[in-house]
């Protein structure tokens, strides 16, 4: 992962837990509404892929393990991992394109019920993602996958004599030279299919599929809604953040020019009508929000200010929640070895979307709340009372209070510090907090995703693994080796 040049390591805050009484009146146990849906507490545990569904998407007894876990923490909303909404592989990544996943996704929401004994309010965050390859053996680019084009033969003919080279010898001579030639043959593009994997975006216009995408995705969104409504669900997240479809409409390096892309307002137009397309088919008791980026974070991304808008025009429209991210792009991301997908949280805007204890000045904790606080105050002057959450860094009870006690949001999310610790929102609210597993913030589970490993966290995937074999667990309690157990100890 990239690290600010800067390289502070930062200590983890000093803690001071609450009494059971002080955190019976705290803020961050007072309930709030998102849209009709009342939480119990300002807690969120946000969207964590954990890869444990099937390879064709199905939720699995692990799946069921992993958010009954969270459950039992007794969180004010647990939002379920980004979930594809079309009817297309995407590897163990749940699922929800066609109706034969209700019936698995209704067992995930009985769990969550059951666990948290029906205090917990449980979303699905719903995702679209355009084609990603993994980068390729350049042999192979050279012979199969790169489209020759008259500009790769002008070039071999310069450079070797060939009179009119065929294509198998333009393929050839390609092959042949030192990888830093080639940025004078190769189109950009074609330089990044090699270095990088071959990658869809939103303004490949060329492709039908993705031209028709405004045609198609309000509709393909709406069905998943109304789905997770069937299943029993509270809500949608719509995932509008980091480096997928709808995040990169909302982008400013998207330049289509049908209408989606350009100006700010083009741009947010294919969020919206997916918004309005889910709303008109999901009931009235459900709640409907998304998480789009406060900032890309990226060189020409959007910009807080483009965030700013953003969140009016969403509160606008009448989403229930609005909750913020931040980064993650494809943009910046580190080259992938040969055979692996680029990930789009290896760079600068993955820091920032997932920061760690090794630092600038400004340190991890609390880290994005500034351009929280700034669209939060956006949509406030405009009027709408949306409920913001907020993300990066925050894992303990003083820090999650300041943010509500400062308006900087009104909810507060921890995705890695209820990783390392499930219970840690119950166990602050019982006066219980010196018992917190702390989170030390160093990535080890961001780099099992990275790997599409199944996640666990440094902090207990090792321990009490003879105790869990000597009670009975069943194999699906322990990774595909053995050597790791798949949830927190209790
Ligand atoms: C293992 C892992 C998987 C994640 N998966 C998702 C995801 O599916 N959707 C999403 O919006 N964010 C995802 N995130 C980002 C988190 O929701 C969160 O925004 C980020 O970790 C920063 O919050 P934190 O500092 O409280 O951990 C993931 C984070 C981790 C560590
Ligand atoms: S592995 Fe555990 S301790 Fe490390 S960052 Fe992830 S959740 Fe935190």
């Amino acid at each position: 992962m990239w690290h600010p040049p800067e390289r502070i390591r930062h200590p983890l805050p000093a803690a001071r837990w609450p009494t059971e009484g002080e955190a019976a009146a705290s803020r961050l146990f007072s309930p709030v509404q998102a849209g009709p849906v009342r939480l119990e507490s300002r807690t969120w545990v946000p969207a964590m892929v954990p890869w444990r569904a099937t390879g064709d998407g199905f939720v699995t007894r692990q799946v069921l393990d992993w958010y009954g876990r969270f459950a039992r923490g007794r969180p004010g909303a647990l939002v379920v991992e980004a979930t594809g909404v079309r009817d297309i592989p995407s590897g163990p990544l749940l699922r929800i394109g066609h109706d034969r996943f209700l019936p698995g996704l209704g067992v995930l929401v009985e769990t969550v019920r059951k666990e948290s004994g029906g205090h917990t309010r449980l979303f699905i965050q719903i995702i679209d993602f355009l084609s990603v390859k993994r980068r390729p053996e350049p042999g192979k680019f050279f012979e199969r996958f790169l489209k020759v084009t008259d500009t790769h033969r002008e070039a071999c003919r310069v450079a070797t004599g060939w009179p009119a080279p065929e294509e198998g010898a333009v393929r050839s001579w390609l092959a042949s030279l030192p990888d830093a030639a080639l940025d004078g043959v190769l189109a950009p593009r074609e330089l990044e299919d090699l270095r990088y994997g071959y990658r869809e975006r939103v303004t490949d216009m060329h492709l039908p599929h993705v031209r028709d995408l405004p045609k198609l995705l309000p509709d393909i969104f709406a069905s998943a809604a109304e789905r997770a409504g069937k299943a029993g669900f509270d809500g949608v997240e719509l995932h509008y953040a980091h480096a997928y479809t709808m995040a990169s409409f909302l982008s400013a390096t998207n330049t289509r020019d049908d209408g989606y892309g350009g100006t700010r307002e083009r741009r947010v137009r294919l969020p919206l009508e997916v918004y309005r397309a889910v709303r008109a088919r999901t009931g009235s008791g459900f709640a409907v929000g998304c998480r789009f980026l406060a900032e890309e974070s990226v060189v020409g991304g959007s910009t807080l200010d483009d965030a700013c808008f953003f969140g009016v025009e969403f509160a606008r429209a009448g989403m229930d929640f609005l909750s913020l991210s931040r980064g993650g792009k494809f943009d910046d991301a580190k080259r992938p070895d040969v055979g692996w997908a680029v990930y789009p949280y290896t760079g600068r805007s993955g820091y920032e979307c997932m920061p760690t204890v090794i630092s600038d000045a400004r340190g991890p904790f609390g880290r994005n709340l500034p351009a929280a606080a700034a669209v939060r105050r956006s949509i406030r002057r405009a009027g709408f009372p949306t409920p913001v959450v907020a993300v990066g860094g925050i894992g303990t009870f003083e820090i999650a209070e300041a943010v509500l006690k400062h308006g900087e949001a009104d909810i507060v999310g921890a995705a890695r510090a209820t990783l390392a610790d499930p219970d840690w929102f119950l166990k602050a609210r019982q006066g219980r907090g010196a018992a917190v597993r702390r989170c030390e913030y160093t990535n080890y589970c961001e780099g099992l995703d990275q790997k599409h490993k199944v996640v666990t966290c440094k902090l207990w995937d090792r321990v009490g693994l003879d105790a869990l074999r000597a009670s009975g667990a069943p194999p699906e309690a322990f990774s595909a080796d053995g050597r790791r157990r798949l949830t927190a100890p209790g």
